[in-house]
């Protein structure tokens, strides 16, 4: 990718459903291993489909970074939330995660909410620790395919 290419974050529209499948497909793939199983990775996307992204793009919650109409990562949050944040492993590094995690917090914390949750991945808990998100207990989320993966249930609270 061409780093002097400015990144944008719009909506996702139901256009996106494929690319954001296959970027939350490579994105576990590739930076979801070090805290995973391999059985784990493999069945995490087991009965799953593109079209579930059309349902979750109807509710206008997905922001995707694009740059040059190259979708690079998303993000699904609204007012008291941020539900998930992936970027493509071919664009990491190169502050892409940052930009959709302030505007992910920017959006979270409208319409007067003080906190915002987030159920972060094992291997993603050090980031959102950088951005201020404390780490409340563990939790697990069980996919279609029956397999569990363990999660990380974290808050962070307006800064005074
Ligand atoms: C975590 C993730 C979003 C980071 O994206 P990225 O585009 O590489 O992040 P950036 O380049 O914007 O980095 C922003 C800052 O976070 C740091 N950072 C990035 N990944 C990190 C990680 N895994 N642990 C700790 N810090 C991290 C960077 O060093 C940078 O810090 P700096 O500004 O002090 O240099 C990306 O690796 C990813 O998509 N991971 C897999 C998806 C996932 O598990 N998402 C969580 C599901 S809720």
């Amino acid at each position: 990718m061409d780093a002097n290419i400015s990144t944008t974050i719009r909506p996702g529209t139901e256009h996106d459903a494929e690319g954001l499948f296959q970027i939350h497909v490579d994105s576990v793939k590739d930076l979801c291993a070090t805290a995973y199983s391999r059985e784990q990775i493999k069945r995490w996307f087991e009965g799953r489909h593109a079209r579930e992204y059309v349902e979750h793009l109807s509710h206008g919650r997905i922001w995707v970074a694009t740059a040059a109409e190259r979708l690079l990562g998303f993000t699904e949050c609204w007012p008291g939330h941020i539900d998930r944040l992936f970027v493509a492993p071919w664009a990491t590094g190169r502050g892409i995660g940052d930009r959709l995690l302030r505007f992910a917090m920017e959006q979270a914390l409208s319409k007067g909410h003080e906190i915002i949750k987030i159920e972060a991945t094992l291997n993603a808990e050090p980031f959102y620790g950088k951005y201020g998100f404390k780490k409340i207990s563990n939790s697990s989320f069980v996919q279609p395919s029956g397999i569990e993966i363990e999660t990380v249930l974290m808050e962070m609270r307006r800064p005074c």
